[in-house]
C-alpha cells in the first residue's frame, strides 16, 4: 500500500523548511510534496529522499493545475500544512495608526494571508472524503485573536489572519459533513527567527525568539495529538488554546 503523503505549501518559509526536515526524519518513507513560488534547493539534502517539489505562483489556474497533478495522493494525505503569510515588504510595514492604512498594502496582505491559503484549502478539501484522515493546518498568529487585541495597530495583518481563522472555522464545519475524520488547526508559532519577524525582534524578551527548528518540532508533536472532533484547534506552539 502507498504510504500517505505529507503536503507542505509555502515551502520556502523558514519554518516550513525546518518542518520539512522534521517530517522527513519522522516519516522517512512518506512522500513529501512541497509547493512554493520558488525552487527550494536547500531542501534536497538527501538523494534518496522521498520528495517532490512543485513550483506554483498561487494563481487560481496554477493551483488547479497542481491539484490535478497531485489529486491521487490527496484523499490519503496525512497532513497539509500551509505556511504562506506576510507582514511587511520593501514598500510596506504594519500600520501603527489609522493614517497608515493603505489599500495596496491591505490587498497584498489579504491575498497572501487569506486568499492564497483558502484557494489551496478549496482545491485539496474538495478531494477529501469520509475515509480521509488528514490534518489541515494553516499558520495563523496570536495577533489574529480579536479577544487578545489590547495593543491595537497592525490593522491589515491582524484582519487578514483573523479572516483566515474564520475561513478555516467555516471549513471545519463543512468537513464534518464531507470528511469527518479530518481536522483543522490554526497554529501560532510564537515569534520565530525568520525574515518575517526580523524588523520586530528587538522587543522580544530573552528566550522568546524561537528557532524555526524548535517550532517545527513543536508543530510536528502537536499534529500527532490532534483529534478530529469537528472543532478547529487555534493553538500556540505549546498547544495552548488561543481565544478567538
Ligand atoms: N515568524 C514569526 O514570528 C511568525 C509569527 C506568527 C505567525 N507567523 C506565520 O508563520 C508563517 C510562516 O512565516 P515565516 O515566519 O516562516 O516567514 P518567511 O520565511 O518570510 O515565509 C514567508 C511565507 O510566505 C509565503 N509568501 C511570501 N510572499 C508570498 C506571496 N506574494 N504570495 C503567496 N505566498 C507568499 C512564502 O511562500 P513561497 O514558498 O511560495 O514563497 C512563505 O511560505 C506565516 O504565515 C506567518 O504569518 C510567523
Amino acid at each position: 500500500m502507498t504510504k500517505p503523503a505529507i503536503i507542505i505549501i509555502g515551502a520556502s518559509s523558514s519554518i516550513a523548511k525546518a518542518f520539512f526536515r522534521e517530517q522527513h526524519e519522522r516519516y522517512p518513507q512518506h512522500l513529501i510534496i512541497t509547493i512554493s513560488r520558488h525552487s527550494v534547493e536547500d531542501l534536497y539534502t538527501s538523494p534518496e529522499m522521498h520528495h517532490r517539489h512543485i513550483i506554483c505562483d498561487n494563481s487560481p489556474s496554477e493551483i488547479a493545475r497542481v491539484i490535478d497533478d497531485i489529486a491521487p495522493f490527496i484523499p490519503t494525505t496525512q497532513s497539509i500544512t500551509i505556511f504562506n503569510g506576510q507582514l511587511h515588504n520593501a514598500n510596506f510595514k504594519p500600520e501603527k495608526r489609522l493614517e497608515d492604512i493603505q489599500s495596496d498594502y491591505l490587498q497584498w496582505l489579504f491575498t497572501v494571508n487569506t486568499i492564497t491559503p483558502l484557494l489551496w484549502l478549496k482545491g485539496m478539501g474538495e478531494l477529501l472524503n469520509n475515509n480521509s484522515q488528514c490534518v489541515l493546518t494553516c499558520l495563523s498568529a496570536r495577533v489574529a485573536s480579536i479577544d487578545d487585541n489590547s495593543l491595537g495597530g497592525w490593522y491589515g495583518y491582524r484582519a487578514s489572519k483573523a479572516a483566515l481563522n474564520m475561513a478555516v472555522k467555516t471549513l471545519s464545519v463543512e468537513l464534518t459533513r464531507r470528511a469527518k475524520h479530518c481536522k483543522c488547526v490554526l497554529f501560532h508559532p510564537g515569534t520565530t527567527d525568520t525574515p518575517l519577524s526580523k524588523p520586530f525582534q528587538s522587543n522580544v524578551p530573552e528566550g522568546k525568539l524561537f528557532s524555526p527548528k524548535f517550532v517545527a518540532i513543536q508543530l510536528s508533536n502537536l499534529l500527532t495529538q490532534t483529534v478530529a472532533n469537528g472543532q478547529v484547534d487555534y493553538i500556540d506552539w505549546q498547544g495552548k488554546p488561543i481565544n478567538w
